[in-house]
């Protein structure tokens, strides 16, 4: 059994296809759900799930460096960590701890769209494909090497809110694919 920690900041709903994954529940323990929000949707979600939470406000912290030494303390003999809508930049320092073990998803086909409000911009700009990438973390806003994406023709009849619908349930289900292969050593 491997051990992963999910690191999350919204609505949760990425960290719950994980959470809710048979095939995922086999090869792994959700040993902790990271959220710099207090109060997101995500930490119900957690707590109804039994799985424990490190919740914190950065504000607290003096910086940085000082919030992350928490959260290390946390996740230190983890074999994974998924970032699931966690919306701040992980500094190296950190990252040096989990060489290839620290993966994110984004929605949109990268290099194209790195940062927020991704679906809209690929919308707007009457993208043909818009999409789904899963990659690995470094100190780059949605950089880091790409370990999969998949996507879908937009048909331009569909309104925005549909658009994004369908993302996410693109995103659910590559994200639970894509951690059972990497859990499984295929990845
Ligand atoms: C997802 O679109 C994810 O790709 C992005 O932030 C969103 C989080 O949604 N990084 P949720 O909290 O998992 O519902």
């Amino acid at each position: 059994m491997k051990k992963i920690g999910i690191f999350a900041s919204g609505t949760g709903t990425n960290f719950e296809a994980l959470a809710d994954s048979d095939e995922i529940k086999s090869l792994a323990h959700i040993e902790v759900m990271v959220c710099d929000k207090p109060g997101a949707k995500v930490i119900k979600k957690a707590e109804k799930r039994n799985i424990e939470t490190f919740v914190f406000s950065p504000k607290d912290y003096e910086n940085k460096n000082a919030y992350e030494k928490e959260i290390l303390e946390k996740v230190k003999d983890l074999d994974y960590i998924f970032l699931a809508g966690y919306m701040r930049i992980l500094s190296g320092n950190f990252l040096e701890n989990f060489p290839g073990k620290v993966i994110n998803i984004h929605p949109s086909l990268l290099p194209k769209y790195k940062g927020i409000e991704s679906i809209k911009r690929a919308y707007e700009n009457h993208e043909e494909y818009i999409g789904v990438t899963i990659h690995y973390v470094n100190e780059e806003i949605d950089g880091g090497e790409i370990l999969t994406q998949d996507k879908f023709r937009v048909d331009y009849e569909m309104d925005l809110d549909q658009v994004e619908a369908e993302v996410h349930e693109i995103e659910h289900k590559l994200y639970v694919k894509t951690a059972a292969e990497i859990l499984k050593g295929e990845k």
